[in-house]
C-alpha cells in the first residue's frame, strides 16, 4: 500500500502539469514584461490557473471577486473562461500593480469582464452585496486572510465557490523555524477555513496550495 506521503511526487507533479492545458503565449508574455517592470514576481502556476478554470466552469460562475489583482496574471486566466456577460471584480491597493494590469487587461481586450477596484481590500469588498457572487479568490495580504474570508462568505452566493492562494505559506507551512511571518497568519487561516461552519473546503496541491471551498448551499 503506498502512503499518502508519496502518493504524488514531483515526477507525478510534472506529469500533471504537462497534461494541464499549455500556458497562454500572452500570459507568459505578461510574466516577462511584469519582470521588466519591477512588478513583484508572484503569479499562480499555469496548471493551477487551469484548475480554478475548471471549477468556475463547472460551477456556471459568472460573478467573481478577486481580492489582490498584482500583475492581473489570475484575473485575466479566471477571466478568460466567464461567459460574454460574466466579470471578475479585482481589488488592488498598490497603484503600479493596478496600472500594470489595466494594461494587460485591455491587450487581452478583456476590459469589459474585468474592473480593477482601487484600494484596500475590506474597503472596497464592503461595497459588495450580499450573495452577489458566484466565487472569489484570496491572494492578497496574508494577516487579512481571515477579513477577506469573512467578506466573501457574504458575497458567494449559498452554492458559490470561494478559494484562496499559499495554504502551503511559500511553502514553509511545516517549517518548524519559518523566515516569513506570512507563515504564522497563512496557519492561522488554514485552520479557520477548517473549522468554519457551512463551508466545505480542501486544500489542493496546485502551486503554493489552493484552498478550493464551496459554501453549502443551505448557507445564508
Ligand atoms: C507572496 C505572496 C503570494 O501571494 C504568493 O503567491 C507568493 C509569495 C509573498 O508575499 O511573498
Ligand atoms: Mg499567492
Amino acid at each position: 500500500m503506498s502512503s499518502a506521503s508519496d502518493a504524488v511526487t514531483d515526477r507525478h507533479y510534472r506529469y500533471i502539469a504537462a497534461h494541464a492545458c499549455p500556458e497562454d503565449p500572452r500570459l507568459r508574455e505578461l510574466k516577462r514584461a511584469a519582470a521588466q517592470a519591477g512588478i513583484p514576481e508572484i503569479w499562480i502556476a499555469p496548471e493551477q490557473a487551469e484548475f480554478m478554470r475548471i471549477l468556475l466552469l463547472a460551477a456556471r460562475a459568472r460573478r467573481v471577486v478577486e481580492v489582490g489583482t498584482l500583475a492581473g496574471y489570475s484575473a485575466i486566466s479566471m477571466a478568460l473562461v466567464l461567459p460574454l456577460d460574466g466579470r471578475v471584480d479585482t481589488i488592488e491597493l498598490e497603484p503600479r500593480h493596478a496600472d500594470f494590469a489595466e494594461h494587460w487587461i485591455q491587450r487581452f481586450g478583456l476590459d469589459d469582464r474585468i474592473r480593477v477596484h482601487r484600494g484596500a481590500g475590506a474597503a472596497v469588498l464592503s461595497r459588495f452585496g450580499a450573495g452577489s457572487a458566484d466565487a472569489g479568490f484570496i491572494d492578497a495580504d496574508k494577516e487579512n486572510y481571515p477579513l477577506y474570508l469573512r467578506e466573501l462568505l457574504r458575497i458567494v452566493r449559498p452554492g458559490g465557490l470561494i478559494m484562496a492562494d499559499n495554504a502551503f505559506a511559500f511553502g514553509q507551512l511545516l517549517d518548524p523555524h519559518p523566515a516569513d511571518p506570512g507563515v504564522t497568519h497563512i496557519r492561522a487561516f488554514n485552520d479557520l477555513v477548517a473549522s468554519t461552519p457551512n463551508l466545505r473546503g480542501i486544500i489542493v496541491p496546485f502551486g503554493d496550495g489552493l484552498w478550493v471551498a464551496v459554501k453549502e448551499p443551505s448557507a445564508a
